[in-house]
């Protein structure tokens, strides 16, 4: 998880002023996320409980007259550039600038007049990790846009935006979670988001008072066909729930999981749905234990989580389950992945004092079996999206 040296802001701010001169009109903000547990669950209309990372997305931007908008990113040192035309419609930008484009159409397809804008981007959220690098740089332009345009969109309504941004322009079909957390969580907390109705609500995870810490563990396993895997799950998900005769999983509660698997012909859907209904289930259990204060009891949940995930849904790879293992051996409390899977992240749920043998059990496993060697940092939930003073 390395990323370029100095504030983030600053580098933003300093990068805007390289490129175009002058200073930014402000700077906006939005954080990467880890899901504490919820996983697959989204777009079945289930259950989420993510909360923001420390690490961010910074948009320094100023207002233009003219309907053209001027991106400069500091990962690739490039600038692109794109007109109204080049958002009639989805797929003219490609690459990086997809995402911001996909905010500008996303925003005229809702009707508002986005203003032209100059933008600077720098970033600590690590690409390609699952800690949805594209929702907070999504997040942090619609930020940025919203406020140069004056333009008046409910914060509850703003992750659907982004979400079309990122399934209809730049074409990823990914649910309402990374965008919701995105924008909606805070520091201190963690987000109980019901994705069927986006009602929310703040859990506190205040794992200091607790004397825990969330270790995220980077398993720098290569992203291996997730895109078709992810449409893949998707499918079979829509095909359990059609059979069964419900307009999402998230219809099937845990006491109705016997007779409904056995109404399933194939046992791959079989497993996927079991994955779906038994962490919904697993979500609403943490949220109990949360609220009840008793943060170090979701260990086990988090545990069954990843086995379910590994087992049932199958979207764990080695380095990943290696993680956890490797973590679970040394201490921690629970262990699984978190995000959409074939790579990515796992966290780990430490007494503090175990941070560090936690981490280096985890690479002294990794050295073992000749994976690339992990990156590791400890964790606390930090705020949502906002204009940087
Ligand atoms: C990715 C997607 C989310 C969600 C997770 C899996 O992060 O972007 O919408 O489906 O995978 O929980």
């Amino acid at each position: 998880m390395s990323a370029p040296s100095g504030d983030v802001a600053e580098r933003a701010a300093a990068g805007f002023t390289d490129q175009y001169g002058g200073q930014a009109t402000g700077r906006w903000a939005a954080p990467g996320r880890v899901n504490l547990i919820g996983e697959h669950t989204d777009y079945n209309d289930g259950f989420v409980l993510p909360f923001a990372l420390p690490m961010r997305t910074v948009v320094a931007a100023d207002r233009q007259d003219d309907e053209r908008w001027t991106v400069w990113s500091e990962l690739s040192d490039e600038t692109i550039s794109f007109g109204a035309d080049d958002v009639a419609e989805p797929g003219r930008v490609t690459g990086w600038g997809a995402y911001v484009a996909g905010v500008v159409w996303a925003l005229r397809e809702a009707g508002h007049v986005v203003p032209g804008a100059r933008l600077a981007i720098a970033s600590d959220v690590p690409l390609g990790s699952g800690l949805s690098s594209s929702a907070a740089l999504e997040s942090a332009v619609l930020a940025a846009l919203l406020d140069l345009g004056g333009l008046d969109l409910a914060p509850e309504r703003q992750p659907r935006l982004a979400q079309r941004a990122e399934n209809v322009y730049v074409g990823a079909p990914t649910g309402i979670m990374d965008q919701s957390a995105v924008i909606r969580c805070r520091a201190g907390y963690a987000l109980f988001l019901d994705c069927r109705d986006e009602s929310v609500e703040q859990i506190p995870f205040d794992l200091d008072a607790a004397g825990l810490a969330v270790l995220v563990i980077d398993s720098r396993a290569p992203h291996r066909h997730a895109d078709g895997e992810y449409a893949a799950r998707r499918r079979s998900c829509e095909a359990g729930a059609k059979a069964l005769g419900v307009a999402a999983l998230r219809d099937v509660t845990v006491d109705q999981l016997d007779s409904a698997l056995a109404r399933l012909d194939d046992e791959e859907t079989r497993r996927r749905v079991r994955h779906v209904v038994t962490e919904d289930q697993r979500v609403l259990d943490t949220v109990a234990l949360l609220r009840a204060g008793r943060v170090r009891d979701i260990g086990p949940l988090l545990t069954a989580s990843h086995v379910s995930m590994r087992d049932d849904f199958e979207i764990t790879v080695p380095e990943i389950d290696t993680a956890v293992e490797a973590a679970l051996s040394a201490g921690a409390l629970g262990a699984r992945m978190t995000g959409g899977g074939f790579g990515g992240c796992v966290l780990a749920l430490v007494e503090t004092d175990r941070v560090e043998a936690v981490a280096a059990a985890v690479t002294a496993a990794y050295a073992e079996r000749g994976f690339t060697a992990p990156t590791t940092v400890p964790v606390l939930p930090a705020p949502g999206a906002t204009r940087l003073h």
